[in-house]
């Protein structure tokens, strides 16, 4: 086992710490509060590459394996997840799905623009009565033979407004269940297609979540991912490497919060000597540190699953319930370190803390993380 990164990881985490501080870092309470797209930092990372960071360097990708995305992921997540949450999606579930399965047209239409940033893409699955039950599809896309018309509702989208290309999940034949399901990419500009509300978030304010409005949009037949019925594979199958990078979205809320509250302890003082000098705070360092370790370890090895071959829907799952949990726990405990200024918006852990709970709930909750996890143990 070898449990170094190497001098290419090292390299890259190197690079994404550099970004995160200089131009992520400015501005985020600001964004937090308006709840603004980062529109500026999201041009700046597709010049970088990392929003097609593992897709095959003849489509305009970086061509990189899951564990320089997921370190970046994290690398980010350290100072702003309301941007480390657009990469992810970008990168894991639109530019992973329609490279792994889209066929070459659509390669050559969507991806070569969602690499670069020039586009940016969303995975539209949710719905008011499909989040975890997600067979359950009630947006309906009607077979007429050279097109189909998609009707329905898409909930909590992440990139909403801000995407130009959209995976849709939907139900093309209610009699065959899940077999009955299909994915589609769909253009923003097309005739019925509505960008609904904005959510108004408890966290990753940053990011743009709406609700996603089909009328009669007319999708070529082309546009269909994968063979008649593959769309519920399709989903589950994305969202199993989408899972990494949201383990590594929490991995990184986990350590910023971490390091904040470390430093901190190291300078404020209280009954006449920092902080940190006091157990019940060395103590608190001491833990918070353990657990991010650990899910780190599980976070890595998800994504060293991936790049070798191996079956990840149990591991990334794994990952997602630990590295999220981590991240809620240590968040908390980072603001009670900052005592009053944990509070205080100034300081970041507050908006850490806020941050972190989502990442127990997109992409499966922590709960359906535990059916996958479950159900793998158990299967024959
Ligand atoms: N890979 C391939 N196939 C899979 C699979 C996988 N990982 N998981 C399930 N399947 C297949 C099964 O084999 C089965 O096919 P067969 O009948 O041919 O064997 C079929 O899919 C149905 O599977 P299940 O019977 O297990 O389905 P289920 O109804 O019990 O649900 C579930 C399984 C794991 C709970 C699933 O519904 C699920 O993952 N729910 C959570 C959905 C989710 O993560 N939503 C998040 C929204 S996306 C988001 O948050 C994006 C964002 O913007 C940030």
């Amino acid at each position: 086992m070898d449990f170094g990164l190497s001098e290419e990881h090292l390299m890259i985490r190197d690079a994404a710490r550099d970004f995160a501080k200089q131009e992520l870092l400015p501005g985020v309470v600001e964004r937090d509060n308006k709840q603004e797209f980062p529109t500026e930092q999201v041009k700046k990372m597709g010049e970088l590459g990392f929003l097609g960071m593992m897709v095959d360097p003849k489509y305009g990708g970086g061509g990189m394996d899951t564990l320089s995305y997921a370190i970046v992921v994290e690398e980010l997540s350290k100072v702003d997840a309301s941007c480390s949450v657009i990469v992810s999606v970008n990168n894991s579930l639109v530019c992973y799905g329609i490279e792994a399965y889209g066929n070459e047209a659509q390669k050559q239409k969507y991806l070569t623009k969602l690499v670069t940033g020039e586009s940016i893409g969303a995975f539209c699955l949710s719905e008011p009565e499909a989040g975890s039950d997600a067979t359950s599809q009630k947006t309906t896309a009607i077979d007429m033979g050279d097109h189909y018309i998609l009707n329905g509702t898409k909930n909590w989208i992440t990139n909403g407004n801000s995407a130009d290309y959209y995976l849709v999940i939907a139900q093309t034949d209610k009699e065959k269940g899940h077999r009955g399901i299909n994915a589609f990419i769909v253009e923003k500009t097309w005739d019925g297609f509505e960008v609904g509300p904005k959510e108004d978030k408890l966290g990753i304010r940053g990011s743009d979540t709406h609700t996603l409005n089909f009328n009669d949009v007319k999708v070529p037949k082309e546009n269909r991912i994968g063979e008649d019925g593959f769309g519920f594979k399709f989903a589950m199958k994305t969202l199993s490497g989408g899972r990494i990078g949201i383990a590594a979205q929490a991995l990184g809320i986990a350590g910023g919060a971490y390091e904040m509250a470390r430093d901190y302890s190291k300078i404020r003082k209280s009954f006449g000597t920092e902080i940190c000098n006091h157990q019940g705070v060395a103590f608190k360092l001491a833990d918070m540190h353990n657990e991010i370790e650990a899910a780190r370890y599980l976070v890595y090895k998800s994504a060293w699953d991936k790049d070798n071959g191996h079956n990840y829907d149990m591991s990334s799952a794994m990952a997602k319930l630990k590295a999220s949990k981590v991240a809620m726990e240590v968040s908390v405990e980072a603001v009670q370190i900052h005592g009053g200024n944990g509070f205080v918006k100034e300081y970041h852990v507050e908006r850490m803390m806020r941050d972190a709970k989502i990442t127990q709930i997109y992409e499966g909750t922590s709960e359906i993380q535990k059916i996958v996890i479950s159900r793998g143990l158990l299967r024959d």
